[in-house]
């Protein structure tokens, strides 16, 4: 059963979106850079002013690239770092929060995003599929044991170890790579035992996180997707919400 596409702020398509999100006893809830949007960060398909439509991803989210050009990806992504930084979450990272602390062991966070403003809002426990921004890597394995730690970086750009001789990249997963082993085994177990799952601004472009609906959906639960804009997996959803989160989720999580 799939309920007909709904203008978000529709009455009964909210009432019927928030009855299958109360009565579930365990939410998913999965999140992309369009949650992100109305904090100020871009996110990466939208038309005009999505990252992908001014960059190339090849060049500047692939370790070709950051292997190719180091201090134009470091540089990158340090002027991103900062846009999270100077970023606020907004009101439907506080929903979910809200949520989680209303009802608690109810709701996880599983997101694609590597900015930090679900934890800021106060979401614990939070699911990274695609790693973390303000975090630091080495980019090949460090050969002393113990491993150096990324506080022995030096002011270059990209900084590198002063031991190991080791360059630095943000601790992201780039195009081509596998995700964490971790976080990709909880995010698939949560979904597919869920009883309902909020899907919240992803274009359900980039595999395998964009499998999770689906298998929510195959397992029995409800999907709701809100996006004022089609995505590749609105086929799973049971409930399609067209709107912005940050209007969106604090109605849809509005304390029963
Ligand atoms: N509220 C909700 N959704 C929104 C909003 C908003 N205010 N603004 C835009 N969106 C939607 C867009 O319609 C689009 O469907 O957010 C989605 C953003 O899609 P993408 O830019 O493709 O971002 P995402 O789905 O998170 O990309 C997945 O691709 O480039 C990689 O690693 C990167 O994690 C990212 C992954």
């Amino acid at each position: 059963m799939r309920s007909s596409t709904s203008d978000a702020h529709a009455p009964a398509a909210l009432d019927a979106a928030r009855a299958a999100l109360r009565q579930a006893r365990s939410v998913v809830a999965l999140s992309g850079a369009g949650i992100s949007a109305e904090s100020g960060i871009p996110t990466f398909r939208d038309a005009l002013t999505g990252l992908w439509s001014r960059f190339d991803p090849a060049d500047l989210a692939s370790e070709e690239g950051f292997r190719a050009h180091p201090q134009r990806v470091w540089d990158w992504y340090a002027e991103r770092r900062e846009g999270v930084r100077r970023a606020e979450p907004n009101a439907a990272h506080r929903a979910l929060a809200e949520f989680e602390q209303r009802h608690p062991g109810t709701l996880r966070v599983v997101t694609q995003n590597v900015d930090d403003l679900h934890q800021r809002a106060g979401s614990r426990d939070v699911v990274r599929l695609h790693g973390d921004i303000l975090q630091d890597r080495w980019l090949d394995a460090c050969p002393r044991r113990p491993a150096c730690r990324a506080a022995d970086a030096g002011p270059a750009r990209p900084p590198r170890c002063a031991h190991c001789g080791n360059l630095v990249r943000p601790g992201v997963v780039w195009f081509g790579e596998r995700l964490p082993e971790s976080a990709l085994t909880t995010a698939q177990r949560l979904a597919s035992r869920c009883d309902a799952m909020l899907v919240v601004g992803t274009s359900g472009a980039v595999w395998p996180a964009a499998g999770l609906a689906g298998l929510a959906r195959r397992a029995g639960a409800s999907v709701v997707i809100v996006n004022p804009a089609a995505s590749e997996i609105d086929d799973a959803a049971t409930h399609l919400l067209r709107g912005a989160a940050a209007a969106v989720l604090p109605q849809l999580l509005a304390a029963a």
